[in-house]
């Protein structure tokens, strides 16, 4: 398929039919997405792969019983077959941008980071995995970090790496409860871009 095409068909979809995901094949998938940019070559970021075995465990960690029992989406969701935690190691950079060519930044002091570029590697590779999924014929669903980010770590057994987001794959089962995300009213993608003109 064309990127072109990819990236318009690419939609998150919240509802699986409970296929698993190969472990091996997601591995190899994972790496290849980590040739996305990365900031002053700094490769700080990681993808840990959850196979189908443990899905019910990592649900377990990640949300809470009263979440499970009243969301819509949990039951489409937890028949993902496949989830990719995406981690970063910011001292990786903050190293990196300390070192000979690269000090004159300023950046050897992570108070002095403008844009954490932990964070924007680890957009980068992300959307270069969902591209892939996509390619793949699978579909996935973006977590972002914002509940029990301690918890997820520990159970995954990752020392000093913090959680950037999490990516649940699967095929899609056509169950999906529209998002009400998506009910918004947003400017259109071409309002969106402009020259600068001064
Ligand atoms: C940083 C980030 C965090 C997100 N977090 C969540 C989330 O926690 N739960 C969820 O269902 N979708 C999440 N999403 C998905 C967005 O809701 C979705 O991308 C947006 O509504 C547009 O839909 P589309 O990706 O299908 O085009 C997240 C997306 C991003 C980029």
């Amino acid at each position: 398929m064309e990127l072109r095409e990819l990236l318009a068909k690419r939609r998150m979809v919240r509802s699986f039919d409970g296929t698993p995901v190969e472990s091996a094949w997601l591995s190899n998938l994972c790496a290849e997405a980590l040739w996305a940019p990365t900031a002053g070559n700094s490769a700080g970021i990681r993808f840990h792969t959850i196979g189908p075995e443990l899905i019910g465990g990592y649900f377990e960690v990640a949300t809470d019983e009263e979440w499970r029992a009243r969301s819509r989406r949990f039951e489409g969701l937890r028949r993902c077959g496949g989830v990719v935690l995406v981690t970063s190691r910011r001292t990786e950079y903050v190293a990196r941008y300390g070192e000979s060519d690269k000090r004159h930044s300023g950046l050897d002091d992570e108070s002095n980071w403008p844009v954490p570029y932990w964070h924007t590697d680890a957009a980068m590779a992300t959307m270069a995995l969902l591209l892939l999924l996509e390619e793949s014929g699978w579909q996935a669903a973006l977590w972002g970090n914002f509940r029990r980010e301690d918890e997820i770590l520990r159970w995954a057994r990752i020392v000093d790496q913090d959680l950037f987001a999490t990516v649940l794959i699967g095929k899609a089962d056509g169950n999906d409860v529209v998002s009400s995300s998506l009910t918004r009213t947003v400017p259109s993608r071409a309002s969106r871009v402009s020259p600068v003109e001064r």
